[in-house]
């Protein structure tokens, strides 16, 4: 089926267009907005198929066309407060819509012959319309290639007894997946724990029935892990990131973000010392409590090291913002304390200032600041967070976990010793060494430059198989 194509084919397929479909949530849209740049930068053109639930700004993107179908998710689930249940619901009601765009973009013959289909990998009812419209699928998966070796061995994990978790085990080691502890398995609370199941089945199984999968890492991060989902998938995978980095960070690359960022942090970034500042932020979906949210809030204060905040609204259970703060909380620190609602992260990220990063681990602020070469303070909350979380902290030696929960005497020992004692000092080493490395990678003999000449070439070939060329 793969026949080899010539140059001269390759010459008379270029500008085909590519249809891409992101999962609606902050940390899957980015990375498919930033996937969709490199591929345009490479000669395709873009078709971005969407929800109208966290519908990206077609404006942003002027260079790209955009579907949007109505999914018509019920308005109990259109928050994301039982992120399984919503996701479940997504793959069980977007199919028709979906199909009958498709459908009616592989009919329009006035715009190029589409190429492929890349969906996000949690979007795994695609996988069968794909199938159905004699359309190639490419999986894009929006986290870690060590993360989803885990997801690949759920029912292993479950025959084994890990699965579900037992709170009386959480400290055993998972022999077959060291360094990870029962702790470390990438779940999640639902209404109903068979859901999370069958979706990482769904999602893993319909990735190995799909024409190849394009990751967000890169070889020198991930290798082990890469080589081991090879053998177990069976399919091509095609490790091209750190995205982002293929592009100069500004604001504008940062456009897909639903969220507007507040740019007064970088001049207060600015005045602050180089390396002297923790920047912390929990990403677009996790939330904590009133008591949990005080205990940071005591634990930066003393840890007495200047503190960028990013508290989202809605983060507080039960708050709308910032009130649970005792009176007057920022104005006692003397402006080292600075909090807003939304930062514009990769520029904090690689401001001069900024010398350790508290996060929650999703895999696209792991990634940032592995690029910039900040430690981590590790505060994992759920799915492959965990699992991200312990590989910082543990396989790559780049960040320390909270590993005693939130408590502040906890939290400030562990800013300083990742800050200031000597103790950070190989932490911060092996975290300048991977930047490098990040770097690397995208230059014109990386590891990444080179998966992504892969890429073409696999998407190109891909055509042989459909039935749609004009
Ligand atoms: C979600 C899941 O929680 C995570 O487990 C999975 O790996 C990806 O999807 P999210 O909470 O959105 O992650 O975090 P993350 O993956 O880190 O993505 C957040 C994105 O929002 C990053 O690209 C970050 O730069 C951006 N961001 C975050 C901002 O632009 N401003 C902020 O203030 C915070």
């Amino acid at each position: 089926m793969d026949r080899q194509i010539n140059s001269v084919e390759m010459e008379q397929r270029k500008g085909r267009r590519l249809v891409l479909f992101p999962l609606p949530l902050q940390g899957h849209i980015n990375p498919m907005f930033d996937l969709a740049n490199i591929l345009h930068s490479r000669g395709f053109s873009i078709t971005i198929i969407h929800t109208t639930f966290n519908s990206p700004n077609p404006s942003n993107y002027p260079h790209f066309t955009f579907r949007i179908i109505s999914e018509d998710l019920p308005e109990n689930n259109r928050c994301t407060k039982d992120l399984i249940a919503f996701v479940s619901m997504l793959n069980a009601i977007c199919g028709l819509p979906f199909r009958d765009c498709l459908a009616d973009l592989l009919s329009d013959t006035s715009e190029e012959p589409i190429a492929c289909l890349i969906s996000d990998a949690i979007l795994y009812f695609t996988q069968d319309v794909a199938n159905e419209l004699k359309v190639p699928r490419m999986v894009l998966r929006t986290g870690a290639a060590s993360s989803f070796c885990v997801f690949s061995s759920f029912p292993l994990l479950r025959e084994k007894g890990y699965l579900p978790i037992q709170d009386s085990q959480l400290e055993e080691p998972i022999v077959e997946l060291p360094p990870l502890r029962v702790k470390d398995l990438p779940v999640i609370h639902t209404d109903d724990p068979e859901d999370l199941y069958n979706v990482v089945v769904g999602m893993v199984e319909q990735s190995k029935a799909s024409n190849g999968m394009i990751w967000n890492t890169f070889e020198e991060l991930e290798g082990t892990s890469l080589a081991t989902l090879h053998q177990k998938l069976g399919v091509p995978l095609f490790p091209i990131g750190p995205f982002h980095k293929c592009f100069a960070v500004t604001s504008s690359t940062t456009s897909s973000s639903l969220l507007t960022h507040d740019q007064s942090c970088i001049s207060w970034l600015d005045k602050q010392d180089p390396k002297s500042v923790i920047y912390v932020s929990f990403g677009s979906l996790a939330s904590i409590s009133e008591t949990q949210f005080l205990e940071i809030a005591w634990g930066l204060a003393n840890s007495n090291q200047p503190f960028l905040w990013v508290v989202r609204p809605g983060l507080v259970h039960g708050s709308n913002w910032v009130e649970p703060l005792p009176n007057g909380f920022l104005e006692t620190l003397g402006g080292k304390g600075h909090i807003v609602k939304w930062a514009p992260q990769q520029q904090v990220l690689a401001h001069p200032s900024v010398g350790a990063f508290w996060t929650h681990n999703g895999w696209n602020s792991t990634l940032e600041s592995i690029c910039e070469g900040v430690p981590m303070v590790c505060m994992p909350c759920f799915t492959d967070q965990k699992v991200n979380a312990r590989y910082v902290s543990e396989v790559w030696g780049i960040g320390l976990q909270l590993e005693k929960g939130l408590e502040r005497g906890e939290i400030e020992k562990t800013i300083k010793r990742l800050m200031v004692d000597k103790d950070g000092e190989n932490i911060r080493e092996r975290m300048l060494n991977l930047k490098e490395k990040s770097n690397l990678c995208l230059s014109e003999s990386g590891s990444s430059k080179q998966a992504l000449d892969s890429l073409v070439y696999h998407i190109l070939s891909l055509e042989s198989l459909t039935f749609h060329t004009h």
